[in-house]
């Protein structure tokens, strides 16, 4: 009996694919759901027209969790102004110079201008909503509007974040590169400068805002496990993803919580992208001297979200590659010319995923 079955489902999956195939022309079938990541969307005009180009396929790849999103790409300036304006990434040196000046502290750890530098990547991108998009206000996202002058610095929930937008103003008047392209460049860049960090993909020619991100969008740090877990799902982030960005506060510190002393790290070792946060985050009593959030207290004992949570406990590589994944997606919220970018990750310095003394808790940057 086997023997009639095998051949009858084969031909049942040839014909699968073929309808597949002829639905979604340029679409490669991208399998979902993997290691339980719930079922993951397309954005942008990645969902209204499909992937056009070699790189709108990469990013649909990356975000749906079939291609990796890093890259070991190591790229060199064109040596000379001719070979330079020829090379439309060239500029991407020049800023990456810069600002592996601006992230690297004396000791060859991330200083507190990386871990601003990672904060405002999300409070730029994570502006963006389905709702709004499906009732007509689809704005907002990674559109640079952080940095512009659309008064979003003012709001409550960016405090903290002046600094790093008054320096990154500077180097975009310097290098007149795009305001939304410099504040996820600078986001990934930050994240390479920490010792152990992934190197993620680099993708530029995303388009600037014209008006301040719709406002209301961010986490609280005080709601419940349930209500942020809608928030990221309403930004097309599944609980998977969201376990992984959430590491981010394995470099961060707290400067402005009430009650809460400037400057407290949420792991042992906040000059370092290790996985210490997501042991650290679930003991009790909490490590003397760090201050765990309550967001990611709750976050991290809700079913949804711990199993990945836990997983990612001494598990640096696992964790790398789903940041890399769930960024990327960050990076591409209310992007609407996904199709149309450029990758510049040969910018970009080298990771180094062994760093001496990466384990020394409280080291300075
Ligand atoms: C539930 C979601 C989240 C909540 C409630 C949250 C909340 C916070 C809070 C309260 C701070 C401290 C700010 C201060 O006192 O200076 C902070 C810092 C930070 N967050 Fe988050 N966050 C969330 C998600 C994320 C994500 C997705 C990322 C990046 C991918 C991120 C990256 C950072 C970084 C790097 C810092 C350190 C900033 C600094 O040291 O200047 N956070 N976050
Ligand atoms: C500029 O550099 C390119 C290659 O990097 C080289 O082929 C070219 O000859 C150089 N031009 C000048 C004027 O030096
Ligand atoms: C997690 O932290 C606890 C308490 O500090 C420690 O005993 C345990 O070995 C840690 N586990 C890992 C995998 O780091």
């Amino acid at each position: 009996m086997k023997h009639f079955v095998r051949p009858l489902s084969t031909l049942l999956t040839s014909c699968l694919f073929f309808l597949f195939a002829h639905a979604f022309p340029r679409a490669l079938p991208i399998p979902q759901g993997q290691d339980g990541s719930g079922s993951r969307e397309l954005i942008g005009d990645l969902r209204t027209v499909g992937p056009t180009t070699p790189v709108g396929r990469s990013i649909a790849n990356i975000i749906m969790g079939s291609e990796s999103g890093q890259s070991s790409v190591i790229g060199q300036r064109p040596a000379n102004d001719t070979a330079c304006a020829a090379d439309p990434c060239c500029v991407w040196y020049d800023v990456s110079l810069a600002l592996t000046v601006l992230f690297l502290g004396p000791a060859g750890r991330c200083n507190n201008q990386a871990r601003a530098a990672i904060r405002l990547g999300f409070h730029d991108a994570g502006t963006w909503s389905k709702t709004n998009r499906d009732s007509g206000l689809d704005f907002g996202g990674a559109d640079g509007s952080l940095l512009m002058n659309f008064g979003e610095d003012a709001r409550a929930e960016n405090n903290g974040l002046q600094g790093i937008i008054g320096k990154l103003r500077i180097v975009q008047k310097l290098f007149k590169i795009g305001f939304a392209d410099l504040v996820q460049y600078a986001s990934i860049h930050a994240v390479v400068t920490c010792p152990l960090g992934p190197r993620l993909r680099a993708f530029t020619g995303r388009k600037d805002a014209t008006r301040a991100a719709p406002d209301g969008l961010l986490p609280d740090v005080h709601a419940a496990a349930d209500s942020l877990i809608a928030l990221f799902q309403d930004k097309t982030i599944v609980p998977h993803d969201l376990a992984a960005l959430l590491g981010a506060h394995s470099t961060s510190k707290a400067f402005v919580q009430p009650g809460v002393p400037a400057g407290t790290p949420q792991d042992t070792t906040p000059a370092v992208w290790d996985v210490r946060f997501y042991n650290e985050t679930i003991q009790s009593p909490s490590p003397k001297g760090v201050f765990v959030f309550p967001s990611d207290a709750v976050l991290s004992k809700h079913p949804a979200v711990s199993t990945e949570w836990n997983s990612f406990i001494d598990a640096q590589s696992h964790w790398n590659e789903d940041y890399a994944t769930a960024y990327t997606r960050l990076s591409m919220l209310g992007v609407n010319n996904i199709n149309s970018l450029r990758e510049c990750s040969q910018t970009l310095p080298p990771a180094r995923p062994d760093f001496p003394g990466a384990s020394v808790q409280f080291a300075d940057s």
